[in-house]
């Protein structure tokens, strides 16, 4: 989309957009993160700015992007510290975007010094789980607020990637699903950019295959229709 004009059909409208991958912290030099590179999000929260709304893009761990023009750029670790971003600067927003990749699970305890390998046995790893702040979201939006997840699936034995998004949307309780098919390697091979966008309405739209300014834009399409 690049040299077009893009709608200022945000203007006057505030949006967070979280992004990135989260650290969670195990030993003073340690962590469990994942691969997100955060492009998607900052795709979103530049897009958005561009279409006039006033972003605020809450980023975790994310591959060495510049900030984008005109956004302002909260910066967090890990999974219960994007928690609190989120709830400290979505309460007055129209539009919530969950692009964030968030760890599922967090080392239970934070060791205090490094943990060193004495013996033969590894040791073991327990596990808390981190709080789904997409769901924690629905159910503190308030009237009119749109809120939007990001889901990346693979098909398997129970069903393909579309049918694994519109549980989740069913499970999330949020306005939209973004439903990235993401190719297993056998049955599903599919590109990592390229879609569904499912409404809690029952509206499905395919995305096909583009860049990530470009999926920015058909997700802002669907929420600007919804603010009205
Ligand atoms: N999400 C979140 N908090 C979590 C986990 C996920 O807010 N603790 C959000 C993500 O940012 C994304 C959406 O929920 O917008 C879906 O994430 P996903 O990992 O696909 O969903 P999970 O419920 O964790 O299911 P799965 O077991 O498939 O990982
Ligand atoms: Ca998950």
């Amino acid at each position: 989309e690049r040299g077009q004009a893009l709608p200022r059909d945000l203007v006057g409208h505030r949006v967070v957009v979280s992004a990135g991958g989260t650290r969670e912290a195990l030993d003073p030099v340690r962590y469990l993160g994942n691969r997100s590179s955060g492009r998607q999000g900052y795709a979103l929260a530049r897009v958005a700015a561009q279409r006039g709304a006033r972003v605020t893009l809450v980023a975790a761990h994310t591959a060495d992007l510049g900030d984008p023009a005109a956004v302002d750029v909260v910066r967090v670790g890990s999974a219960r510290e994007l928690r609190d971003a989120m709830h400290a600067t979505t309460a007055d927003a129209d539009a919530i975007v969950m692009a964030a990749a968030v760890a599922d699970f967090r080392p239970t305890a934070l060791a205090e010094h490094k943990i060193k390998k004495d013996g033969s046995e590894p040791p073991a790893l327990p596990l808390a789980l981190n709080p789904d702040i997409l769901v924690e979201l629905v159910a503190a939006r308030r009237p009119g607020q749109v809120v939007v997840g990001f889901a990346a699936e693979t098909g398997d034995a129970s069903g393909d990637p579309l049918h694994h998004g519109r549980a989740k949307l069913a499970r999330k309780g949020c306005d939209l699903l973004v439903v990235n098919a993401v190719g297993d390697g056998r049955a599903f091979e599919v590109p990592d950019n390229a879609g569904w966008l499912l409404g809690a309405d029952g509206t499905e739209e395919e995305l096909k295959p583009g860049s990530k300014a470009l999926l920015a834009s058909r997700v802002w399409d669907a929420v600007a229709t919804r603010l009205g």
